[in-house]
């Protein structure tokens, strides 16, 4: 029998990268506190926004209590308070606002070169912070091009895993987003694709944190045009939205499309089961 995703929420969030200064940002927050206010955000679904790290408080704080609007950090480091100059800890994104964390996206892992190893002690350090990790997984496109695709995100999605130890996180979200689809020369991932790379994260998920509420998410070019198709799949627990998403208007656009999908989907979900009694 299919399981079906009408009780957990479907997850939708955009990461600003390097952009907005306090103003921009500012200006996003009352845009989306408006609309939640005025019952503009569809109901099966939970926000999330990770500003840069500058602006963050800022955000959280023009947001207000908004419980169907997450705020969190793209990044923070897995050690302590203490002397490492230029980085934030993760109890101090914690204490700005955030209720998550990213960790390991795409443009890090090539950009800063971060590896399966920090990636694994960023989620440790997140997790005994009380901060959701959202791990950010996917090949590049000489991956792909070898036949390599599910192996490396089923070694990367088990490599972050491997500093908890005996650290229980109370819910842990992964996105799958392939190198190739990110960004202005990125193209998105077709839903076979996107299929197969969530196929892959959710296996290690199952057999690696069975008790633990987790989420698999898809980013990765998408925009208002694709949404619906890629939420419409059945194993898309969330889509992680770039540039479509850096207006709020953008975001609510594509929350909209989404939560139609989302919608026609458990119509479809609960047509199967009942076929199945
Ligand atoms: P784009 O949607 O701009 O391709 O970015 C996706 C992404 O990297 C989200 O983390």
């Amino acid at each position: 029998m299919p399981t079906t995703t009408t009780t957990s929420p479907f997850w939708l969030g955009t990461s600003w990268k390097m952009t907005k200064t306090l103003a921009q940002a500012g200006d996003y927050a009352d845009e989306l506190r408006s609309a939640a206010l005025a019952e503009r955000v569809p109901p099966e679904l939970r926000l999330f926004v990770l500003p840069a790290t500058t602006t963050l408080a800022a955000v959280r704080e023009r947001l207000g209590v908004v419980p169907q609007v997450f705020v969190g950090a793209q990044n923070a480091y897995p050690g302590p308070e203490g002397a490492v100059t230029g980085e934030v800890s993760m109890g101090m994104v914690r204490d700005a606002g955030a209720r998550m964390v990213e960790i390991g996206h795409a443009e890090r892992r090539t950009l800063l070169g971060e590896t399966d190893e920090l990636v694994a002690a960023k989620v440790a350090a997140a997790v005994s912070a009380g901060l959701i990790p959202l791990v950010c997984v996917g090949e590049t496109a000489a991956e792909r091009e070898r036949g390599s695709t599910a192996s490396v995100i089923a070694g990367q999605v088990h490599a972050a895993l491997g500093g908890l130890g005996r650290l229980a996180p109370v819910e842990l979200l992964v996105a799958y987003e392939p190198h190739w689809a990110i960004g202005a020369q990125g193209r998105a991932a077709a839903p076979d694709d996107v299929a197969e790379g969530l196929a892959a994260v959710r296996q290690v998920l199952d057999d690696e944190l069975p008790d633990v509420h987790t989420g698999v998410l898809y980013g990765g070019s998408v925009d208002a045009g694709n949404a619906a198709g890629l939420a419409g799949g059945l194993a898309v627990e969330g889509l992680f939205v770039g540039r479509a998403a850096w207006t709020a208007s953008g975001l609510l656009e594509i929350a909209h499309r989404c939560a139609d999908a989302v919608r026609a989907r458990s119509t479809t979900d609960q047509a199967i089961v009942r076929k199945d009694r």
